[in-house]
């Protein structure tokens, strides 16, 4: 087997459950850093198209969703497509680098540059989360029972709090969005983590039976 040929058997392979939460972050992340450019413009059209299949984006909707850092999945493919449906779009901004705190932003076009360098709306009208019909997440990694880990700073399990342990929830729906190399067999969860209601990636949405959406 050429070295080549193995980098990318050694990729596609699922991760084995571990409880050490910095080393898989670590790990997940540079599979996550070695995807060519060619497979990332791919993978973020086909997960534009796989969700464009679900009855998700509807006009009117409010959804939230992620700018995608360098090493990310790119959302850009989705965040046209959902203005398209005549979705309403909502972006996050850091509110506390202190607390770990985000809010959601009405999407004006604008777009400036907020904490830790990460690109942020200009927006003024700030949403609570039950106002968002859809949340789209960035995640490091995932399991099929909807289990996620993310940067590590809890930004996204401050914000969706309010989800844990509600059987009879409204919103937002929670969507994970992951390259499939992102898939690990089981994730330690803690009591803070908000789990996901479906994570969809290049090939797949994954809808967890729990929540049913
Ligand atoms: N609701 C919460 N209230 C207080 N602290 C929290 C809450 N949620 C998470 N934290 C704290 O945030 C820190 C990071 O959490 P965690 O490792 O789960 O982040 P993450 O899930 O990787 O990040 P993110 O939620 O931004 O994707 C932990 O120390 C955790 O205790
Ligand atoms: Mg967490």
């Amino acid at each position: 087997m050429t070295s080549a040929i193995k980098a990318q058997a050694l990729t596609t392979e699922i991760l084995p459950a571990s409880s050490d939460r910095s080393a898989l972050r670590r790990q997940l992340r540079a599979r996550r850093r070695a995807i060519a450019g060619r497979t990332r413009e791919l993978a973020a059209h086909r997960l534009a198209r796989l969700i464009d299949r679900t009855r998700w984006l509807r006009p009117g909707r409010s959804i939230g969703i992620y700018l995608a850092m360098p090493e990310e999945l790119d959302t850009a493919p989705l965040l046209q497509l959902a203005r398209r449906r005549g979705c309403t779009i909502a972006l996050p901004r850091i509110v506390s680098k202190r607390h770990s705190r985000m809010r959601f932003f009405e999407f004006d076009g604008r777009i400036s540059r907020g904490a830790f360098g990460i690109p942020a709306p200009g927006g003024k009208r700030g949403l609570c989360a039950r106002e968002l019909d859809i949340v789209f997440m960035p995640l490091v990694g995932f399991d099929t029972g909807g289990n996620r880990i993310g940067m590590g700073k809890g930004f996204y399990d401050r914000c969706f709090a309010h989800r844990i342990g509600l059987r009879h929830w409204r919103r937002p729906l929670l969507v994970g969005i992951a390259y499939d190399v992102q898939q690990v067999a089981s994730l330690p969860a803690a009591k803070h983590d908000v789990p996901v209601d479906a994570i969809v990636t290049e090939s797949t949405v994954h809808r967890i039976p729990r929540s049913n959406p």
